[in-house]
């Protein structure tokens, strides 16, 4: 399971980096950002959990899910050229695979959850799972969570609050309304002002009270829609009995669940192939939406439903076709993840590695005041970073700092939450025990030098554009963004 590479890994690149850099801001959209802005690194290849740059430098690769099995796996890439080379075309043919991953798939289900849409990426499946949930209900209204995100469409970005608080994008959309995010550290209710209290009741009773608005508004609920851990809003783990509770207010209402499984789906909780799983087995969605790390890299997606939801779409007289989705070459792909995931024992990894981490940190925590909170489960994990654990300010610039100063020792990780100072831990399913030394204790030099230099100001690195403007990074955080109330 464990693929070291340990000799350097060197590719001839097309372009020299300058020149890459110069075309990419001439001809890519620069709302499309790179990782690492001040000094972007360029990677040419990846085995397991592992890049390499121009040069052949090895980067331990910390964030990358998608990579779910491992960069190119030889399964994967052998799985995907061999239908190559048979046969991709669309699913109006008969064809076995979709079939096969149809059935493979939906083992890992609840039973009711049996019927499958195949698409080619995240924000398909959730667009494709609003428009089920409307049909199913004749409702329009979405309940969402604070920070959540669900894809870049139309569509999702309305029931995207991570992307609709931004000042940019206008005004939030009347039919979502926005619940705080069941956050036990930060949040609305937390274990410093509400101590012992029932947190899943708590904010469940939030979700209660936005059907009540869509009520007074004489409006209908269409759906719930949330993922089970949240990865954009910081690494949130929901407490427990809170899905259940949600869920059941939902359903009173008589909307749908649907669960965003795109991040965390596929095992990387370790102990459970699904997040929601972690909050009991009689907590079960109506609509699941799964992509990212079911092709590891390739893209393909699904939303997993009840026949019952599936048959009231078709009543509609709307046929649902879709180019690529269910296409022979990404079936055989997902098909060869799965194997992999079982074969390679890869949710044992990560569940034992992670909570190796886990413990370690908590150690960490105790030596280090710039750690608020690590929080995760698997290999989904946290790591908030505070100015002083009393106030809990959130410590922006010394978590870019963080991940500059760990680029420079060829460790890749990245920041996120609405304040931007929470360190995302997401790696491929093959991270060793040995991986996990490395990161820890390249961790703690870092943690130490910050402390050490806690009351100089911090120098983030300057980022220099063609047109002469320059940009401190990460001195912004997400939330200085304009707040959207439900
Ligand atoms: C939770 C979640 N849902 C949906 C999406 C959208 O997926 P995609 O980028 O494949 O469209 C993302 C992407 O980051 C995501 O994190």
């Amino acid at each position: 399971m464990q693929r070291t590479m340990n000799s350097k890994r060197k590719v001839e690149s097309i372009l020299d980096k300058e020149k890459t850099l110069e075309l990419r801001e001439k001809h890519i959209a620069s709302s499309c950002k790179l990782f690492f802005k001040a000094d972007p690194i360029k990677i040419l290849t990846a085995r397991g959990q592992y890049m390499y740059d121009e040069f052949g430098t090895r980067y331990l690769d910390c964030i990358n899910n998608v990579a779910h099995v491992g960069h190119c796996h030889p399964d994967v890439v052998k799985a995907g050229s061999d239908q190559m080379a048979l046969l991709n075309t669309n699913i109006r043919f008969l064809h076995d695979n979709i079939i096969v991953l149809a059935q493979e798939l939906t083992s890992l289900f609840p039973k009711q959850l049996s019927v499958c849409f195949f698409v080619n990426s995240g924000s398909e499946a959730n667009d494709l799972a609003l428009r089920l949930a409307r049909t199913k209900t004749r409702g329009t209204e979405v309940i969402v969570l604070d920070h959540g995100y669900h894809g870049h469409t139309q569509a999702v970005m309305e029931i995207s609050s991570y992307k609709f608080n931004i000042a940019g994008y206008g005004s939030r959309p009347e039919h979502s309304y926005v619940v705080p995010v069941p956050d036990i550290y930060r949040g609305k209710y937390n274990d410093k002002n509400n101590p012992g209290d029932d947190f899943g009741l708590l904010y469940a009773k939030e979700v209660k009270n936005a059907i009540d608005k869509v009520k007074e508004k004489g409006r209908k609920v269409a759906a719930f829609i949330g993922e089970s851990l949240q990865s954009c809003g910081g690494q949130i783990l929901m407490p427990p009995g809170y899905l259940k509770q949600v869920y059941s207010y939902i359903h009173e209402a008589g909307g749908l669940c649907i669960c965003d499984e795109v991040q965390v789906g596929f095992g990387r909780v370790g102990t459970h192939w699904w997040g929601f799983q972690l909050q009991g087995n009689d907590v079960i969605p109506d609509i699941v939406t799964v992509g990212k790390p079911m092709g590891n890299g390739h893209p393909v997606a699904a939303v997993i439903t009840t026949p019952e939801v599936a048959a009231l779409f078709y009543e509609t007289g709307i046929e649902y076709f879709n180019t690529y989705g269910g296409n022979p070459v990404s079936c055989a792909i997902a098909l060869s993840v799965i194997d992999i995931i079982k074969k390679e024992g890869l949710r044992e990894n990560a569940t034992k590695v992670g909570q190796e981490i886990m413990s370690k940190l908590e150690v960490m925590k105790k030596k280090h005041p710039l750690i608020g909170d690590v929080r995760g489960v698997g290999f989904f994990i946290g790591i908030e970073l505070v100015k002083d654990r009393e106030s809990r300010q959130p410590a922006t610039a010394e978590a870019q700092q963080v991940i500059y100063r760990m680029k420079e020792h060829h460790i890749l990780l990245s920041a996120d939450g609405p304040d931007r100072n929470v360190l995302k831990f997401k790696p491929p399913m093959c991270f060793s025990a040995e991986n996990a030394e490395e990161l820890l204790s390249e961790l703690d030099v870092i943690f130490t030098e910050i402390e050490d230099t806690r009351n100089e100001n911090i120098k983030l690195p300057v980022c220099r554009s063609a047109n002469g403007k320059t940009d401190r990074l990460g001195s912004e955080p997400i939330s200085k963004k304009k707040k959207v109330a439900a």
